[in-house]
């Protein structure tokens, strides 16, 4: 067992003793040092009485050796935001020292915003709150991305007295988060360039090459001789085939080029969609975007407008639904796209194809929301219907 002998401050100090007055504030300094590091587990007070010796309880020994040597800043606080106890590696976090952190308040290193988050969660006498992501003003002025999770400490059916905080440096994950959005970025440019050569190559090519074969048809069935009636329906029969050949061609390449996008703008290019869609399928389809009457960023609206084809091609494919609603909002700083059916579901965590394959058509919708920063989601229950969610904090983050 290790002591530390610590002076009580009961005992006045005889005047002009400052030097041993300093030797006993070091000789304190040292002992919190100790109980803080978990080097001591017993302190002993000299008083009036003699000498007293408090011994720390051996379970708080460990755990307090555990909170000090931990990396994560670990914190308890009144109600009311006040810091009771913080570890070091809290105090280096927030580049502050630990005397200047203790009894200080714990809003102060938090915006407004922030500390509006925290508030409710030091109200809520819940053995184990949620977590919320701050950023934390730090003693140089720079801010640290941090992650915290809070319990209340002292229950008792009654309100909360204190919380704990574990409060977690999230630089690195916020570093990779953004190249992993970075490098989505880049994935997703490549292949909208990629979809723009396919879609150039069948336009200028195979059209082309449809439309000379419809005129070697027409030369054809002009030399046919006029009695030969079974000759003349077959030429017939196959320039209507090669004009639905030369319209879904057509219609690929607007699909894959994003031309009424460019040309029109998001909505009549969601409209333009949507129609051909009614028109393929004979599927009901409501649309509601006027909540939208500006331009986006480019790339926000090619992100909707492809996160809309792929969807309704599913709802085609898989769906078997009746009715189709397309919803364009815009809530406080995002922008919100919701595409619903009445088809018969499916169970979201297995998303699998009839051969028992995922398909990759759901991951490339959400990659590309994660490339502008925004998040997918996908809501289905079997024989009820499908509800995909999509939504981007506008302004779009600038690239890294
Ligand atoms: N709207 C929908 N209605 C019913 N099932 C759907 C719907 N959207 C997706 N699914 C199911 O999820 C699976 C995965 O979809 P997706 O990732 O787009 O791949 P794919 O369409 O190539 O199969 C589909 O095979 C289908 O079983
Ligand atoms: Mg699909």
């Amino acid at each position: 067992m290790k002591t530390t002998r610590h002076q009580s401050a009961s005992r006045p100090a005889p005047p002009g003793e400052l030097a041993g007055l300093r030797a006993r504030l070091a000789e304190a300094e040292e002992a919190l040092r100790a109980i803080r590091g978990g080097e001591v587990d017993s302190v002993m007070v000299a008083g009036k009485e003699g000498s007293q010796v408090f011994t720390l309880d051996g379970a708080e020994h460990a755990y307090r050796i555990l909170i000090e040597s931990m990396n994560e800043g670990a914190l308890t606080l009144t109600a009311d935001g006040m810091i009771l106890y913080a570890n070091q590696c809290f105090a280096r976090m927030v580049k502050r020292p630990l005397e200047q952190v203790l009894g200080s308040s714990f809003h102060h290193l938090l915006s407004a915003a922030d500390q509006a988050t925290l508030r409710p969660l030091l109200k809520r006498a819940e053995p184990s709150g949620p977590k919320i992501q701050v950023l934390l003003e730090a003693g140089d002025g720079s801010q640290l991305p941090a992650q915290i999770s809070s319990c209340a400490l002292a229950t008792n059916g009654a309100e909360s007295e204190s919380f704990g905080l574990v409060v977690t440096d999230m630089t690195e994950a916020r570093h990779d988060e953004e190249m992993l959005r970075a490098l989505t970025r880049q994935v997703v440019q490549v292949q909208e360039a990629e979809r723009g050569r396919v879609a150039n190559e069948l336009r200028v090519n195979i059209t082309q090459l449809l439309y000379v074969i419809l005129g070697r048809c027409q030369a054809l069935a002009e030399k046919l001789p006029a009695g030969d009636g079974s000759a003349c329906g077959d030429t017939t029969k196959i320039k209507e085939m090669i004009s639905r050949t030369a319209e879904e061609v057509e219609r690929i390449w607007r699909s894959l080029w994003s031309h009424e996008l460019d040309k029109l703008g998001l909505v009549p290019a969601l409209e333009m969609t949507n129609a051909e869609f009614v028109k393929r399928t004979g599927v009901a389809l409501q649309m509601d975007c006027s909540a939208l009457d500006e331009r986006l960023p480019a790339e926000a609206e090619l992100v909707l407008y492809r996160i809309l084809q792929k969807a309704l091609n599913n709802v085609e494919r898989h769906a078997r639904a009746r009715n189709v609603t397309v919803h364009l909002a815009k809530p406080d700083g995002c922008i919100q796209l919701t595409i619903k059916d009445d088809g018969i579901g499916f169970d979201p965590d297995h998303p699998a194809n009839g051969k028992g394959r995922q398909g990759l058509g759901l991951l490339r919708m959400r990659e590309r929301a994660a490339s502008v920063g925004g998040a997918l989601s996908v809501k289905s229950v079997p024989r009820t219907g499908t509800e995909i969610e999509v939504l981007i904090p506008l302004p779009l983050k600038a690239p890294q």
